[in-house]
């Protein structure tokens, strides 16, 4: 039942990696690519409340406690329960060690596009309330909004950005903190049905797991299908304005 919309998945996942952005990237000037990330950032920002919204709206509960989990990924705690930096915070700082400065973060502002495109992502969470695949459109819209696409997004801009950020630290890590491990840890690993816990699941995979257990139907399928292919023109066209 899931091969149409994994057959889709993938249609989608291919189109959006051919974006022209994403195909010149490593042509682009640094200081473009840079405005890009700082723009980026607002998605990033509004991450927090799309993922609150999503536990505001779920009434299934298994589905409920993976979407705190991850939330609370994003603000990592020590062995000892002290706060660790946020994936924000985490965020700031790859920015800066990518060139940004802190003023440049702080008071760049947030373009109509970007507006448009944060607020059109934030509708997919709220519309068709009465709709009886409510709970499994915002599942579905969480994770290739929240998780799949960001990890493509990532890895394309991880391309142009890999020379600066993947020289090792003194105790042998990535420099980069947030990138690098968004685009390994959200990635779509398995098709939807074809999860494996081995090895650990990607963020994309554990949602995946849910959609697996409440779609029961092939028109609840082509629901979540329209979903995905209406957020990934959006994504898309997130990275038009800077063409
Ligand atoms: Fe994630």
């Amino acid at each position: 039942m899931f091969e149409q919309l994994n057959k889709n998945e993938a249609f989608l996942i291919e189109k959006f990696k051919k974006h022209p952005l994403f195909v010149s990237i490593n042509t682009m000037e640094w200081s473009d690519f840079l405005n890009i990330l700082i723009q980026r950032r607002f998605l990033s920002l509004s991450i927090v409340n799309t993922y609150e919204l999503v536990i505001d709206a779920l009434c299934d509960l298994e589905s409920l406690k993976t979407v705190r989990s991850i939330l609370s990924e994003e603000y990592p705690r020590n062995t000892k329960g002290e706060p660790l930096l946020s994936h924000r915070e985490l965020l700031f700082q790859d920015l800066i060690s990518l060139g940004a400065t802190r003023e440049q973060i702080l008071t760049t502002a947030e373009t109509q596009e970007t507006k448009i495109i944060r607020q059109k992502s934030l509708d997919f969470f709220t519309k068709n309330f009465d709709h009886q695949y409510y709970e499994i459109g915002i599942l579905t819209a969480l994770r290739f909004w929240a998780e799949v696409l960001v990890s493509i997004e990532y890895e394309y801009l991880w391309k142009k950005m890999s020379e600066r950020l993947s020289e090792k630290t003194n105790d042998n890590k990535v420099k980069s903190e947030f990138y690098y491990f968004h685009k390994i840890h959200d990635a779509k690993i398995s098709d939807i049905g074809n999860e494996s816990i081995f090895g650990g699941l990607t963020h994309s995979d554990e949602l995946a797991i849910h959609l697996k257990r409440l779609i029961a139907s092939p028109e609840a399928c082509d629901y979540c299908i329209d979903i995905e292919s209406d957020i990934c023109n959006l994504k898309y066209k997130f990275y038009d304005q800077f063409l």
